[in-house]
């Protein structure tokens, strides 16, 4: 039987919501609805009525493109809010050979850790396993023994932040089935598997923030999610050319360098600042020295919180880089000087069916959910991907009902 898979990003600049079928070779996309996004800041919910518009909007255009009536969904999630960290869950084996249950109930002891009841376990994610002391086991099940450990990273959010996206969906009547932290959706997309085996770090910069993913061994031991992308060097061009924030925009695209050093002396172009009569001309290494300070300090913002996480050493593979803003011209060349690693630029491809729109870096979350979802259903051990659907029995869906009650009150 063909599945049919449904992504929303979320993201700040756009919603997009894709409606896919896996198939056998590939996600043939079937469906498509790219709005811009409205009451999204830094990838969070700021105004619930607005953000839920837009999410509507996307959902049925994507339903209209594929004929598909869409009930549930993968989601992105991004934002500040987001933190990890690793745990370590420790079981006795019960029978002689490590089996399914035993790997779950490890997991779940590594998620019994203390955590704030403000925040929501977005993802728990197996690292690695050690058996009777013995470590760097990738797979335990069907070995024999009588201690499992699991190291398991552990994704939260903020509950409230959560719940505000989660309310916003439901508001275009679609059930979120799991929230996907944004770079691990975008890893999934751009990364090949010698290099999360070697050891890479995948680093989305978006309109309102920057998302990085570490994998080392084939599995993610590293999330960090940073408040600053592409909008801020929109706005430093708004401030420093004295214009409106739409013109900016056109400008950076149009003109925008990410290295002061690749532009010629010579080259300018003319805009209409705020208070002048007549067009004047401006120098591009001018307009490329606003964007180099800000994307320079986003790198090393990254090359901090990579630092901090202690694996800085275990990146032979560098970064790849994706995102709307990883298409600025002069960017690779910039972070690989930053960071002193090699990186590359990358966007979704290998896509079927309605693809035309989706070739392009701002989409490797969205293409990214799908290949989550089909993953998700297809596999019957996710290894390298998350566990936090394993829940405790008992557990159930939230009740939806009231909740798209209110917001038809106040959709028009
Ligand atoms: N050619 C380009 N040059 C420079 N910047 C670009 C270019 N094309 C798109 N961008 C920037 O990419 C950003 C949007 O990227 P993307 O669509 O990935 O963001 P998003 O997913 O909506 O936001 P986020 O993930 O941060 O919540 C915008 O800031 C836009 O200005
Ligand atoms: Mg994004």
């Amino acid at each position: 039987m063909d599945e049919i898979v449904v992504g929303i990003d979320v993201g700040t600049t756009k919603v997009c919501t894709l409606v896919g079928r896996v198939e056998e070779e590939a996600i043939r996309i079937l469906g498509v609805g790219i709005e811009p996004s409205e009451g999204i800041r830094r990838g969070v919910i700021v105004d619930l009525a607005t953000a839920a518009q837009a999410i509507t909007r996307s959902v049925k255009k994507a339903e209209q493109t594929s004929g598909v009536e869409i009930n549930a969904a993968l989601v992105s999630l991004a934002g500040a809010h987001v933190s990890s960290i690793n745990s370590r869950g420790v079981v006795g084996v019960a029978g002689e050979v490590i089996d399914e249950y035993d790997v779950a109930r490890a997991l779940d002891s590594a998620r019994a850790v203390a955590i704030p009841h403000n925040r929501e376990i977005i993802h728990i994610i197996q690292r690695g396993f050690v058996v009777d002391g013995q470590d760097g086991i990738q797979q335990p099940i069907g070995m024999h023994g009588f201690r499992l450990e699991v190291e398991a990273h552990i994704i939260t959010a903020a509950a409230a932040t959560v719940e505000n996206l989660r309310q916003c969906v439901g508001a275009a009547n679609v059930e979120v089935l799991q929230f996907v932290l944004n770079p691990l959706a975008s890893g999934d997309v751009v990364l090949t598997d010698t290099e999360r085996q070697m050891g890479v770090v995948v680093c989305d910069i978006g309109g309102g923030t920057t998302d990085l993913a570490m994998y080392v061994d084939d599995n993610i031991w590293h999330t960090m999610v940073l408040a600053v992308g592409g909008n801020h060097i929109t706005a430093d061009i708004a401030h420093g050319l004295r214009m409106p924030t739409p013109q900016a925009e056109e400008i950076k695209k149009q003109y925008g360098y990410a290295l002061k050093s690749g532009v010629g002396s010579e080259e300018y172009f003319t805009v209409r600042p705020f208070g002048e009569e007549q067009p004047v001309q401006v120098n591009r290494r001018e307009l490329a020295h606003i964007i180099e300070a800000r994307v320079e300090e986003i790198f090393l913002m990254a090359l901090q919180e990579i630092k901090r996480s202690g694996y800085d050493g275990l990146l032979p593979a560098g970064m790849v880089l994706t995102g709307g803003s990883s298409d600025l011209p002069g960017i690779r060349q910039l972070a690989s000087q930053v960071l002193g690693l090699p990186v590359r630029t990358a966007k979704p491809d290998k896509l079927v069916g309605l693809v035309d729109k989706l070739s392009s870096p701002a989409y490797s979350t969205s293409v990214g959910l799908l290949q989550w979802a089909a993953a998700m259903q297809d596999e019957e051990m996710p290894s390298r991907r998350d566990r936090s659907r394993y829940r405790p029995k008992g557990e159930s869906r939230m009740n939806m009902e009231p909740v798209k009650e209110w917001f038809k009150r106040l959709l028009p």
